[in-house]
């Protein structure tokens, strides 16, 4: 029978997912040995961060709210100076500060690429940076995953047809917790004028780079990238995102994208959880830590079988059908422990997994209980 709150059709939508076992559901009973969230260094969790900003000397506003979006009301010397020293930090001339990475990737691949440019995009990123380029106008392709031949092959193909290319990546993705070949993409793009690279670093932020700036520092690329996405509700433990690049790519992005300009600003308190969760990275050594404990997991797991290779935090056993993703997660939930079944249509069918994060703060004894019934 139709719910009669719902047009019937969007009704057994929902009916077919569930048959499918594809129905998503929010839970908050989270079994309490964490390999899932993306709190990687444990600002949030362990509580670093909320710690540090009850002595921060940082400014601490008393009202709630921002009162507007940034070119109404919301603006402020503290944010600016802020978006002045990731700048800084992330060794860029400018950077602007977004509500969430969500909102940075389609504020930006919805206002940069034009009507007679080209996006060529890897198959592996992230739905925020789709949904950008769906709400944008220029033609757009993918290229499969890391195959930076496949990549020449389309620039050569389509370049004379475009004004201007660009080219998407992340840093680290998401799901199978692999490296863009951004030395590759960059020397190849070197030669052209009209190519720009994007890089989102959500998942490298903090866990890759001197002091956690992320993979484009650790590899020298800074200065190569047209724009660079730093998120910081993962490894930062708060919230709000930055898109960092020129001085004129910042100007821009103030006139011309949306998500920037028609929402309301972040209040200064995030502001100010941003800029000390810079600071955790600059004084604590939990980047260490949890590079300790990324090396302890891939040494013990590199044997397993369908275990996708992977140097970040982030690791995948691909279990290939959504009924076996979620009983792994459920017979690792009976030992107290959480890791996400990631199930299609998230990944494309056939490519269901288990993702497990590893964090600053997990336990080698919590590892190899992991690993234990990965193995059993
Ligand atoms: C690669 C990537 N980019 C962007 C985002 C979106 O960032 P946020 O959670 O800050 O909206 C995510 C995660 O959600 C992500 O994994």
């Amino acid at each position: 029978m139709a719910d009669k709150h719902i047009p019937n059709h969007l009704f057994k939508a929902l009916i077919e997912r569930e048959q499918k076992g594809m129905l998503r559901k929010l839970t908050s009973n989270y079994p309490t040995i964490d390999f899932c969230s993306n709190d990687y260094l444990g600002f949030s969790k362990i509580g670093l961060l909320s710690k540090k900003l009850e002595t921060s000397s940082l400014k601490q506003e008393t009202i709630y709210g921002s009162t507007g979006s940034r070119l109404i009301s919301g603006n402020s010397v503290f944010v600016e100076e802020a978006e002045k020293q990731i700048a800084l930090f992330h060794h860029a001339e400018s950077a602007l500060i977004f509500n969430s990475g969500y909102d940075a990737n389609l504020g930006l691949l919805s206002s940069i690429p034009q009507k007679e440019d080209l996006i060529l995009f890897d198959e592996l990123v992230h739905a925020s940076i789709h949904d950008g380029m769906r709400l944008g106008l220029a033609k757009n392709f993918k290229f499969k995953h890391n195959d930076v031949e496949a990549l020449k092959d389309l620039v050569q193909r389509h370049q004379k047809d475009f004004k201007n290319i660009y080219i998407v990546v992340e840093s680290v993705y998401s799901m199978d917790g692999d490296t863009a070949p951004l030395l590759e993409i960059t020397e190849f793009i070197k030669p052209f004028e009209n190519i720009f690279l994007i890089v989102d670093e959500a998942h490298a932020i903090g866990v890759f780079g001197n002091q956690g700036r992320g993979l484009c520092n650790a590899l020298g690329i800074e200065k190569k990238c047209f724009a660079r996405v730093y998120t910081y509700g993962k490894a930062m433990g708060c919230h709000g995102s930055a898109i960092v690049g020129s001085e004129v790519l910042r100007k821009y992005l103030i006139n011309f994208s949306r998500s920037f300009i028609y929402t309301t600003a972040l209040p200064n308190h995030s502001i100010s959880a941003i800029l000390n969760a810079y600071q955790l990275l600059i004084e604590t050594d939990q980047k260490d830590i949890l590079q300790n404990n990324i090396s302890y997991f891939y040494s013990k797991t590199s044997g397993i079988k369908n275990m996708i290779k992977s140097q970040s935090a982030i690791h995948s056993l691909v279990v290939d059908s959504n009924e076996k993703a979620d009983l792994l997660e459920k017979k690792l939930g009976t030992k107290n422990m959480y890791a996400k079944a990631i199930k299609s249509p998230t990944v494309k069918e056939g490519a269901e997994r288990l993702r497990f994060c590893v964090h600053a703060y997990n336990t080698k004894e919590e590892i190899d209980l992991l690993i234990e019934q990965l193995h059993n």
